[in-house]
């Protein structure tokens, strides 16, 4: 897949190193000696992904004065939950999908049992680079793993809820629940945690968290609208897999229109939460815009 971080601006593409690299130097330091899991845990952390949350995480925090090496770890963390997350969802007892950023799923290019324990150790290792953050207090530490376990389960409890839903049966309000949890959740999780080192008003942390929400809920119906109308070729995932699996979405609930109209409402609403905020940051804006006009 195509990296998406050069359409944005040169900086995204320095942060989008840095969250790699940070990555491959911590998973260097595991004992290796259950390779296969090892090796699974490389194959997905490391195999691209438009790394948009770890973007997230350090263009709040640009935003916000705070320097990236503060929240390199935070980086990774967030994209190793969102890693992990992503192999269970390919899971053939949850999406059953076989094809994860353009390349066999973690458990087809390894097997079931692999993937279920390298998403394990995934959500262990996230918590784990967070309490190795010498750059930050203890208190700010804290602040961290509270905000992302809380995420960690809102996502799971997400996933929960939508792998039970009946299309009959879900109106556009449970929908939204689900998606605040399954993805909006770890979204606004990622902007919160860029900001939290330049220790926030709580007044600023309330806009980043509507910000967040309506981000990400903009953000799954853009998902569910592109497995409409994308190809597997491009989405580097199975296209049309919603409507084959049944699965609750806007497009499947009220159309590709309201599904379009609703997700740039959220879009507006995250910017107006933003444009309340005491300091501006282009970046940050065109990231954001970047995440509901994606084609992958
Ligand atoms: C896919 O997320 C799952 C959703 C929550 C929509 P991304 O589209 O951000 O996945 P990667 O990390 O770029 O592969
Ligand atoms: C995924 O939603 C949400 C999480 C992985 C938490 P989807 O099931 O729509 O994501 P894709 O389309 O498989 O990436
Ligand atoms: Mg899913
Ligand atoms: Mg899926
Ligand atoms: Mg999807």
């Amino acid at each position: 897949m195509k990296p998406l971080d050069t359409l944005i601006s040169k900086q995204s593409h320095l942060y989008n190193e840095r969250v790699n690299l940070t990555l491959d130097t911590f998973l260097k330091t595991l004992d290796k000696s259950a390779t296969s899991l090892h090796q699974a845990i490389q194959y997905t952390c490391l195999n691209g992904g438009k790394r948009l949350r770890a973007l997230l995480v350090y263009a709040v925090g640009e935003t916000f004065g705070v320097q990236s090496y503060q929240l390199d770890n935070a980086a990774a963390a967030v994209e190793l939950i969102h890693s992990y997350s992503l192999i269970h969802d390919d899971l053939p007892a949850m999406d059953n999908a076989n094809l994860r950023r353009g390349k066999p799923a973690c458990h087809k290019a390894f097997n079931e049992a692999i993937a279920i324990l390298a998403g394990d150790a995934q959500q262990a290792l996230a918590f784990h680079l967070l309490t190795k953050q010498t750059c930050l207090s203890d208190k700010q530490t804290l602040k961290m793993i509270q905000v992302l376990s809380e995420a960690a389960l809102d996502m799971v409890t997400g996933q929960a809820l939508d792998i039970t839903a009946n299309l009959e049966k879900t109106d556009l309000l449970a929908l939204n629940k689900i998606h605040l949890g399954k993805t909006a959740a770890l979204i606004k999780a990622s902007i919160l945690l860029g900001a939290l080192p330049s220790n926030p008003s709580q007044d600023s942390l309330d806009l980043l968290s509507e910000y967040g929400k309506h981000l990400g809920l903009a953000y799954q119906i853009h998902d569910d609208i592109l497995d409409v109308e994308g190809s597997a070729e491009i989405l580097g995932k199975p296209a049309q897999a919603d409507e084959a699996k049944d699965k609750v979405t806007y497009p499947a609930i009220c159309g590709l229109d309201i599904a379009k109209e609703t997700a740039k409402n959220h879009f507006n609403q995250a910017m107006q939460h933003l444009s309340k905020l005491p300091i501006q940051s282009d970046f940050l804006n065109r990231l954001s815009a970047l995440m509901i006009n994606r084609a992958y």
